[in-house]
Parts: structure tokens; sequence; C-alpha cells
């Protein structure tokens, strides 16, 4: 049994029994790529060669989220997912993936969990295959997820593009939407780096088209990452292209520097139609 449905007409895909491709009723056939994640994204749909993050970004991310400086938020979420999970199938989607630390933080804690991750960066979707081989990961686009209409208990977006559409099509009617966006101060003394005047992050709670905002939480602590590690944390923001050679140098020298971390997890609902 899988969620995929058909990128190309729709229709669900069929896991072949040697579970290496899968199949729909047109017989659009994909195949599973050695490192186990499928690739569920028509060229057609590629808007450029490389879709999402760079290389470069995913490794620095890789590296920084592997010294779990964010575990406290993988915790945090992993509890509130906790609290809705309400049977053995409980199913989710990582959506913009990423090289799935969060996916796989989350199933230390539930692992009977039942995990779909899309991203669009192949690069990305290789990694989180590789080290997680129970997860069901494919390249895709949030525009058009390759998942069966209301399939999903839980929708995880992190940092991530999403459609909304798309959200409320795949997600059940008593299915959960969690989101982790930028709290006020989120990275303040790396941002002060940057800018002369920093400003606080608007934090005004993004609408979902069909949602409604169920509970809000707001999760705030400080990390001293290694002189590696600042580094990696500048690059892995969208901010990173303003910092010159002469801030990166100064961010990468400045030993012992707390940065605040500052983030909103909501949890939303489909209004029920
Ligand atoms: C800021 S990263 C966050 C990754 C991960 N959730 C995390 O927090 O570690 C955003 C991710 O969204 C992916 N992305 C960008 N556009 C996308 C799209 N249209 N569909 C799916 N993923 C997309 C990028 O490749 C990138 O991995
Ligand atoms: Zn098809």
């Amino acid at each position: 049994m899988n969620n995929y449905s058909c990128p190309l007409c729709d229709k669900s895909l069929q896991l072949a029994d040697d579970q290496r491709s899968l199949r729909c009723d047109n017989n659009h056939q994909f195949d599973r790529a050695k490192q186990g994640y499928f690739n569920l994204l028509p060229v057609q749909r590629k808007k450029s060669k490389e879709p999402g993050d760079s290389k470069e970004m995913i490794s620095a991310r890789s590296d920084f989220l592997a010294a779990d400086y964010y575990q406290p938020l993988a915790h945090k979420i992993a509890q509130l997912i906790e609290h809705k999970q309400s049977d053995q199938q409980f199913t989710m989607l990582d959506i913009g993936c990423g090289e799935g630390y969060y996916s796989r933080q989350i199933k230390q804690l539930i692992p009977d969990i039942i995990q779909y991750g899309i991203d669009i960066a192949k690069p990305a979707i290789i990694k989180a295959a590789k080290a997680d081989k129970n997860g069901h990961y494919a390249v895709a686009s949030s525009d058009k997820l390759p998942l069966a209409d209301d399939s999903l208990d839980l929708i995880m977006k992190v940092y991530a593009p999403a459609n909304d559409q798309e959200l409320q099509r795949v997600l059940k009617s008593n299915g959960t939407l969690l989101t982790v966006t930028p709290a006020a101060r989120h990275l303040w003394q790396l941002r002060e780096f940057i800018y002369t005047d920093v400003r606080e992050h608007d934090t005004q709670d993004t609408q979902f088209a069909g949602f409604e905002l169920t509970q809000s939480e707001r999760l705030s602590y400080s990390i001293t990452p290694s002189r590696e590690h600042r580094i990696a944390l500048l690059q892995m923001t969208p901010f990173a292209w303003r910092a010159n050679e002469q801030v990166s140098a100064q961010i990468a020298d400045a030993d012992d520097l707390s940065i605040e971390l500052d983030f909103i997890i909501n949890l939303y609902q489909p209004i029920s139609r």
C-alpha cells in the first residue's frame, strides 16, 4: 500500500511486487533510484535544470543540522504531532523536506509513523533517502503533489513553499497542517553582522486558503555554534548572499557568539467543506 499518485495523469500508482517501480493504470512507470527514492517530477514541470536548493546549500544545512542545534525544534514538533496521532496508520508528509532531518528526528520519537517526504531538489532527496531506508522519499514539486486525495493525517512544512489547493486536496478532512516559520528575533545576532538596522521578522500568521489556525506555539532558545557551524548556518540562510567576504570572515571569527533561535509553530485544520 502506498499513497503515491501519478504526476502525469493523477491515477493511483501501484508498487511492483519487487518494490522497484511504481506504475499507474495508464502505464506511466517510475523506477526507484538506487538510493531508494522515486523521481516524480516530470521533466516538463522542471523550471530549471537543478530546481530547489543548490548542492552547496543542502550540504551546509546537512552539516549544521547534524550537530543537533535544531533538535529542540524537532522535539517540539514531534510532541505536537504525537497529540494528533490517532491510529497505527498515521501518515505524514514532510513538504520541502530537504535532507530529511526533521522527519528522522520525529521517527525516533514516534517510531510507527508512516512518513513521506518530497523536495524539488534531487540532491536533497538523495541524502534523505540514504539516511532513512523506511521513509518514502520522492523528488516532486509542492505545486503538484504526487499523492492521493484525502490520504494524509499531517503535513509538515518547515521553511518550504506550498500550494494551498494541493494542501487541501491531499490532507484528510480531520488532518493537520503544521508550519514552522521564523519568529521576530530568529538569528538576530547573525543578522546584526549583515544589516546595519536589524528589523524584527514580521510574524503575522500566514493564512492558507481553506484552513483555520487552531494552535500557535513559540519556541525560543540560544545556541553557540562552532566556527564551522557558524559559517554553515550563514550559508543556509536566505540572507547569505548579502554577506560579503569581510562579513563572512567576521562571523567566522566571532568566537563564542550566542545566537538566538526563535520559531513559530502553527497548527491549522481544514475548514469543513
Ligand atoms: C529552506 S529549505 C528547508 C528544508 C527543510 N524543511 C529544513 O528545514 O531543513 C526549503 C526546501 O524547499 C525546497 N523547495 C523549494 N521549492 C520547492 C518546490 N516548489 N517544491 C518542493 N520543494 C521545494 C528546497 O529545495 C529546500 O530543500
Ligand atoms: Zn499516469
